[in-house]
């Protein structure tokens, strides 16, 4: 994201809680790519309990074994992102920072992780089964943008944006909307792909990128076309369209390189392998998050004073 899509210089009273907001989104994403190495490299299994692992805090096959190492250590950035998510709740809350709706979204992202930590925790206990990965997958890009989401609130744009009366609200909004369903859609199904290994979920994953991409086309064309005065619309777009063409090309890199098996037959022997997928799953991600903040832009830009100020 470019400095022109989210200031760095929010007022006294937010800048702390922008700040660790941004902090949180690192966190988010370190997490995610532990965790998608932990996936690609089927080592989900490494620690058969939860919450402790091998009945330890800190068991010394995680710092000896890659995949003790992957799946510990993603539990540990998970529980680190989740305690400073708790710490920017009750900053907000107690400290009176920002308004109702921020605080409101401090909160879900707050849920979301805990949820992350029950379908995480309970999946190794029944032993992975698919549905609890599939919304594992799923649930960790919502929270991811539910992040970026709170993050704009907090941010200078988000104040500075003043609304555009003469942009009537509904296509755009409509659009950029669709478009991040469609996105949420198009992981859950990549998401059903890998756990599931069904060719059926797979082809229809590779189908729904072309649509995700005209969908998104639109998208992007229309609030560029239409709010060219709110400042950072035009990078936040051309962010999206440029890394869905990497992504799309990308799949056809991890289509070629992962194991027709599916993830059963994936080990920490074929780390090259993990990294090319795992770079897949993050580029998914970091695709939601601009995608929500794009609505959540064309949102801000298309308000009408006195009933969403
Ligand atoms: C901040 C919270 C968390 C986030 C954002 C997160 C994210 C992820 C992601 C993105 C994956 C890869 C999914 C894929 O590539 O399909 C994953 C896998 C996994 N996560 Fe988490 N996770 C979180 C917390 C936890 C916790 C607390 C546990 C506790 C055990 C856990 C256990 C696992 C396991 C076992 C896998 C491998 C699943 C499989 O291969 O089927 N996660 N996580
Ligand atoms: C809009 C473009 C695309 C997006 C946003 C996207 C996103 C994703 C995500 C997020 C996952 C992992 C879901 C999880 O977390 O478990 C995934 C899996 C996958 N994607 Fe894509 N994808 C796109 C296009 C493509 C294309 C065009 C191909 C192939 C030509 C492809 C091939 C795959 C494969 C093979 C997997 C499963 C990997 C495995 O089995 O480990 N993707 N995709």
């Amino acid at each position: 994201m470019t400095t022109a899509s989210l200031p760095v210089s929010p007022p006294a009273s937010l800048r702390g809680p922008f700040r660790l907001c941004l902090a949180i989104l690192v966190m988010a994403t370190v997490t995610i790519i532990k965790g998608a190495m932990t996936t690609s490299t089927n080592s989900g299994l490494a620690y058969p309990d939860y919450p402790l692992s091998a009945g330890q805090l800190m068991p010394e096959s995680s710092y000896t074994t890659l995949s003790g190492f992957l799946e510990h250590f993603h539990r540990l950035a998970a529980a680190s992102t989740g305690l400073m998510a708790l710490g920017l709740a009750l900053w907000l809350y107690y400290g009176r920072r920002g308004n109702r709706q921020v605080r409101r979204t401090a909160w879900i992202g707050g849920f979301l992780l805990l949820a992350q930590a029950l379908f995480g925790g309970f999946g190794v206990l029944l032993k992975l089964p698919a549905v609890t990965s599939v919304t594992h997958a799923t649930l960790a890009q919502l929270t991811l943008a539910t992040f970026a989401w709170l993050s704009y609130q907090l941010s200078d744009r988000y104040r500075d944006t003043a609304p555009l009366t003469d942009v009537p609200p509904g296509a755009g909004r409509k659009l950029a909307l669709f478009a991040l369903v469609m996105l949420v859609m198009q992981t859950v199904v990549g998401a059903l792909a890998r756990h599931t290994n069904s060719s059926h979920a797979l082809w229809t994953h590779v189908g729904n990128a072309f649509v995700v991409f005209v969908v998104a086309t639109i998208a992007t064309a229309f609030a560029v076309g239409r709010l060219a005065k709110a400042p950072g619309v035009a990078s936040v777009a051309r962010w999206i369209v440029g890394l869905m063409m990497l992504q799309i090309a990308l799949g056809f890199v991890v289509l070629a390189v992962r194991d027709p098996a599916g993830k059963a037959a994936m080990t920490t022997d074929r780390l090259g392998t993990a990294a090319v997928i795992s770079t897949h799953v993050v580029i998914g991600a970091a695709l939601t998050v601009l995608m929500a903040v794009l609505w959540a832009h064309v949102h801000r830009a298309t308000r009408r004073e006195g009933r969403l100020a």
